[in-house]
């Protein structure tokens, strides 16, 4: 089983409603995203071929990748259409101080984790 621990990210306010952040959260490449009010977080890296998401766009509720255009929903992970294995998602919570906490594997990432920047 995988155990898991909250780090604080961020101020809540840092990520406006359908605005995204992308965090390195004890090494893990974490995509936090507002949509329709509520925070998601998912992991930095395409299953594809491994683009950071980051730098894509966020729409109605999902990621577009900028490398091939996949489509990932926030909440779930899951690829719309199917074509490609769901993205990892985070738990994401809100403490009483504004601040965002993500919960990530206490184990480090692996390369697998990575995402690989397109030259
Ligand atoms: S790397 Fe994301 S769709 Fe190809």
């Amino acid at each position: 089983m995988t155990t898991t621990s909250y780090h604080r990210v961020t101020k809540r306010d840092d990520i406006a409603e359908g605005g995204m952040a992308a965090h390195v959260v004890a090494g893990w490449p974490v995509l936090i995203a507002r949509n329709g009010g509520k925070l998601q977080a998912v992991i930095d890296r395409c299953t594809h071929a491994a683009s950071p998401l980051s730098t894509g766009r966020v729409r109605r509720g999902a990621v577009m990748c900028p490398l091939h255009g996949a489509r990932f929903e926030l909440a779930t992970g899951r690829c719309l259409g199917g074509g490609y294995a769901p993205l990892m998602t985070f738990d994401v919570r809100e403490d009483s101080e504004g601040w965002v906490e993500v919960a990530v594997p206490d184990a480090a990432p692996g390369q697998e984790h990575l995402p690989v920047r397109p030259r």
